[in-house]
């Protein structure tokens, strides 16, 4: 398994819409052992294929915070929301390609998901909690939506010019 670059906000390929996976090779399994490799080291929860660069419909996952627990990886081709709870939760979110920045945002706290599994086959799942919340902004960012996105032009605005700084900083490094 490889770890991948990490692409960081602003970047063009963070705002465009992901193409769905047509066929599961093996090279998109291998990409998707590559961005949980990937996820677990930078750390985080989830990450989603344009964050390292692939504009294909792929996620990854593992709410499990508590390192007692036993991990649950999952590997998402083409994951689409099928139903969403009136009921919302707020969580303050911060994201791989945006690091060191977090925001309260509100979501639909419950939600339903389908998607294909790396053996092919067809899945679906209610997720809830920090699993919801998680699946939604992975969703977003095969569509080039951030969770910054949510916020009000100032504060968005502000983020963007904190990693531009950023980017230009560790450029020069
Ligand atoms: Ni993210």
């Amino acid at each position: 398994m490889t770890i991948r670059p990490i692409l960081i906000h602003p970047d063009p390929r963070l705002k465009k819409v992901a193409a769905p996976v047509e066929q599961i090779t093996p090279e998109l399994r291998q990409l998707g052992e590559d961005m949980l490799e990937t996820m677990y080291d930078a750390p985080g929860i989830g990450l989603a294929a344009p964050q390292v660069g692939v504009l294909k419909r792929v996620i990854v996952m593992d709410c499990v915070k508590d390192p007692e627990e036993e991990p649950q990886p999952m590997i998402l081709f083409n994951p689409e929301i099928t139903w969403a709870s009136e009921d919302l939760a707020t969580y303050e979110e911060g994201c791989l390609s945006i690091p060191e920045q977090y925001a309260e945002i509100t979501r639909p706290a419950e939600v339903r998901a389908r998607w294909i599994a790396p053996d092919g086959s067809a899945r679906e799942e209610h997720f809830t909690g920090l699993w919801a919340t998680c699946v939604q902004h992975e969703i977003d960012h095969l569509d080039g939506k951030l969770f910054i996105d949510y916020l009000g032009p100032l504060k968005r605005q502000m983020i963007t010019r904190k990693m531009a700084k950023l980017k230009r900083e560790k450029a020069r490094a």
